[in-house]
């Protein structure tokens, strides 16, 4: 089949290039927003790329685009430079200028130069496709590296405020120690579990913030007013060990004296926001899969320290995997796009546990529609997402999914079809609510799709024997109801309950085969083939010539489809080559002057689905959609943590290339849908 044969010559070209300006060099290009500490949809802090010239004096936000305070300052033979996030500037202190700014998939890393020497801040959050302690260890690294040269006498200093917590109005913070490691904890008072400020950020749990002395440096701390206590650093090059009560000015601080050197020399922060009851599924409080062996929040913050190097050299091989398949399966602007997609995946996801019983065998994974709506195990959002955990951790896809059918599998829950979510508002998974969206044949097929994707990933058959009637139910309502859809929602809600929508159609068409292969029973292989026959062959679903798909039976205007890419990624062959090539030589036609529109009349796209048909296409017209994308991520127009809604044109206010909306959100698995079809399960360790 065309499109599986897309290896591209020009991806041997160039793997690597820089942009330069402002006399920094952006490898591999200044993107909207740079990961800094990303791990949960509740530690999510970024800076702008546009922001990182004058990174002494910008915060980190959080991925609201709120300010989070993090400062680093380092003092150099006395002298005190700004290297990160000190918006006032202490008096005597100078601005560490950036020289380079590079991301991968794990890291984001500045190169500053302060005085004599230069320093890097490397921002590591870690991605563990399959280790689930790893992974669920809600905390991220900063590691601040001294590169060798002139001998000098150097210290480092890093704090954090309540902005953390999500409420600066009335906090409380502590300081412990274990062994050499200092930790502080700032926690909200008097919120409740499970609540949120209006920025979604958690107001349970409590920020955390620890370091431990290297073996050449020796520590300090101090809390107190942020002033006095960045004053006394800036002068001193050390810090009290005077711990003032919380203050809403007020900051916790941790400073490292490196002595003497002109050798490299590194320490490293852990920051993270803990919540011991992390997620309500169903009225059973989880926690984090961490806590089976770190019960306490100082002995995980310590383990997470401990497992610095481990962690590190997993992300360098996470790191050159991604680069290499995203070359391999079409070239590097392609790598570029995946290595930012990553950490916002994964920080959109959470692994839990039973809070009370701690029993590993209940793991269970939630998401979250970040910045959409909240909601809780959206089953279309785990389907945009999906094709990056059919590369890299297939057993995530059950770990979200279960909880779903457990869902359905209830009292509570009485429809025919599957539910669209099991909870309007993360971390609330306790049911999908009466007045909540309905998506009936757009999440029957999804369901469909995602065990089919776990097994055919894994070759475990747990999920669908477990769930077997639920899914032969839902495979028949698209049987009994898939062909001429009812006025409802699909995922585009924005679009409206639409009837005869084709794009449902097709899913229900590819659902059916799905279930086929699924279940062994060739007669809904055969169903699935008559639906996309109609659809296609017999122009139901398309203009009268049969040039592209239009978003309703018989009504204009011509929609991007995108459910065929699991026909393709399961080699299910539903629908015939013909219905590709058309769709193939039919969007280029269409596209606007940053992108293919979702449909004809509106002018705004999404990277997702973009990436899916992109997958279904091959030669120009993916040339196009990939090129559009890595155009969209570095032309400087937009500041937000990644959004996969953007203006394909001039609109109003907004120019093409600019983000309409969707920032943040962890459907960017979306952008593996290609990757994807060069192999399943593709981590090792
Ligand atoms: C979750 O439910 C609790 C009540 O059980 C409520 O206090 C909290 O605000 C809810 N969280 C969100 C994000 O709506
Ligand atoms: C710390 O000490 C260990 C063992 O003595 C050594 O291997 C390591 O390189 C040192 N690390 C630094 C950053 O100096
Ligand atoms: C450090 O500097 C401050 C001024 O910012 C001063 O008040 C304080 O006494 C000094 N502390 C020590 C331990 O030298
Ligand atoms: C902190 O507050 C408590 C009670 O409000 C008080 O007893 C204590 O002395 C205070 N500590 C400091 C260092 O100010
Ligand atoms: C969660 O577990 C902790 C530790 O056992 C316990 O203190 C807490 O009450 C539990 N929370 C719930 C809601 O069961
Ligand atoms: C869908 O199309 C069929 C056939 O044209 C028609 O009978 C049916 O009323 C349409 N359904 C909706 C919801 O428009
Ligand atoms: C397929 O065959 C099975 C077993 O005979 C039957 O239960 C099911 O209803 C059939 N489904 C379709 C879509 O024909
Ligand atoms: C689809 O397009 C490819 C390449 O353009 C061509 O070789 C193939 O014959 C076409 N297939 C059909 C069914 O039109
Ligand atoms: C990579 O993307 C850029 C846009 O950012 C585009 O100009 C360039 O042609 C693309 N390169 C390749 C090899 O497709």
């Amino acid at each position: 089949m065309l499109w599986s044969h897309g290896l591209k010559a020009i991806a041997l070209v160039a793997s690597c290039w820089a942009s330069t300006s402002d006399a920094i060099t952006y490898s591999p290009l200044k993107p909207p927003s740079y990961p800094l500490a990303v791990r949960s949809p509740y530690l999510s802090a970024w800076i702008p790329g546009n922001e990182v010239a004058s990174l002494s004096s910008n915060n980190a936000q959080f991925w609201a685009g709120n300010k989070l305070i993090w400062s680093v300052i380092a003092r150099v033979d006395g002298v005190a430079y700004n290297l990160f996030g000190v918006a006032s500037p202490p008096s005597g202190t100078q601005s560490a200028t950036v020289t380079e700014a590079t991301y991968t998939t794990t890291h984001s890393t500045f190169t500053v130069t302060a005085g004599s020497r230069e320093f890097t801040l490397d921002f590591f959050s870690p991605v563990s496709p399959k280790n689930y302690l790893r992974q669920s260890l809600p905390f991220s690294y900063l590691t601040v590296t001294l590169t060798a040269g002139d001998s000098a006498s150097v210290q480092v200093y890093s704090d954090i405020d309540s902005s953390w917590t999500g409420q600066t109005s009335d906090s409380s913070w502590s300081y412990s120690t274990s062994g050499s490691t200092g930790v502080f904890q700032i926690e909200t008072v008097g919120a409740a579990t499970y609540s949120q400020n209006s920025n979604g950020q958690a107001l349970w749990g409590s920020a955390v913030y620890a370091t431990r002395p290297s073996n050449s440096s020796s520590l300090s701390t101090a809390s107190g007013p942020s002033l006095s206590v960045r004053e006394s650093f800036v002068n001193n090059g050390s810090l009290t060990g005077n711990h003032a009560n919380w203050s809403s000015t007020g900051v916790v601080a941790l400073a490292h004296d490196l002595g003497t050197t002109a050798d490299e020399s590194a320490v490293t922060f852990a920051i993270g926001h803990v919540r011991e009851e992390s997620i309500n599924f169903l009225g059973d409080a989880q926690t984090g899969y961490y806590r089976a062996t770190y019960s306490d929040t100082v002995d995980a913050v310590v383990h997470f320290l401990d497992d610095y190097d481990d962690a590190y050299a997993e992300s360098t091989q996470l790191d050159k995997l991604i680069q290499d398949t995203g070359t391999s399966s079409y070239g590097a602007n392609y790598s570029d796009i995946l290595a930012l997609s990553v950490r916002q995946v994964y920080g959109g996801i959470e692994v839990t546990i039973p809070n009370d019983s701690l029993d590993t065998s209940e793991t269970r994974a939630f998401i979250k529609e970040i910045s959409s709506d909240g909601n809780i195990n959206t089953v279309d959002v785990i389907y945009a997402t999906f094709p990056i955990f059919y590369v890299l951790s297939p057993e995530i896809i059950k770990l979200l999914i279960a909880p779903v059918f457990e869902y359905m599998g209830t009292s509570a829950y009485t429809k025919s079809y599957a539910v669209h979510e099991i909870g309007a508002n993360y971390p609330n998974a306790t049911g999908h609510p009466s007045d909540g969206e309905e998506m009936p044949i757009e999440e029957s097929g999804n369901v469909i799709f995602l065990t089919y994707a776990y097994q055919a990933a894994t070759g475990n058959t747990d999920l669908s024997t477990t769930y077997s009637a639920q899914l032969k139910q839902y495979a028949d309502y698209l049987y009994q109801n898939g062909l001429y859809p009812a006025s409802q929602l699909s995922l585009n809600d924005a679009l409206g309950a639409l009837g005869n929508q084709t794009n449902l159609a097709v899913k229900a068409a590819v659902g059916l085969a799905t279930y086929g292969a699924l279940s062994g029973q060739s007669n809904y292989t055969t169903a699935g083939k008559e639906f996309a026959d109609k659809i296609w062959t017999d122009r139901l679903g398309t203009d009268a010539d049969g040039t592209h798909f239009l978003i309703q039976y018989g009504t204009d205007p011509w929609f991007l489809v995108y459910n065929h890419y699991p026909d393709l990624l399961f080699s299910l062959n539903a629908f015939p080559d013909e219905a590709y090539n058309a769709t193939a030589d039919f969007y280029p036609t269409v596209r606007s002057a940053a992108g293919v529109p979702l449909d004809g009349a509106i002018g705004w796209g999404q990277t997702n689905w973009q990436s899916f048909v992109a997958a279904t296409v091959s030669g120009d017209t993916r040339d196009i959609l990939i090129s559009d994308l890595h155009t969209y991520i570095s032309n400087g127009l937009n500041s937000a943590p990644f959004c996969d809604r953007y203006w394909v044109e001039d609109s109003g206010s907004y120019v093409a290339g600019q983000e309409n909306s969707f920032r943040a959100r962890p459907t960017l698995g979306s952008h593996f849908a290609l990757a994807a079809l060069s192999g399943a399960n593709i981590w090792s360790s």
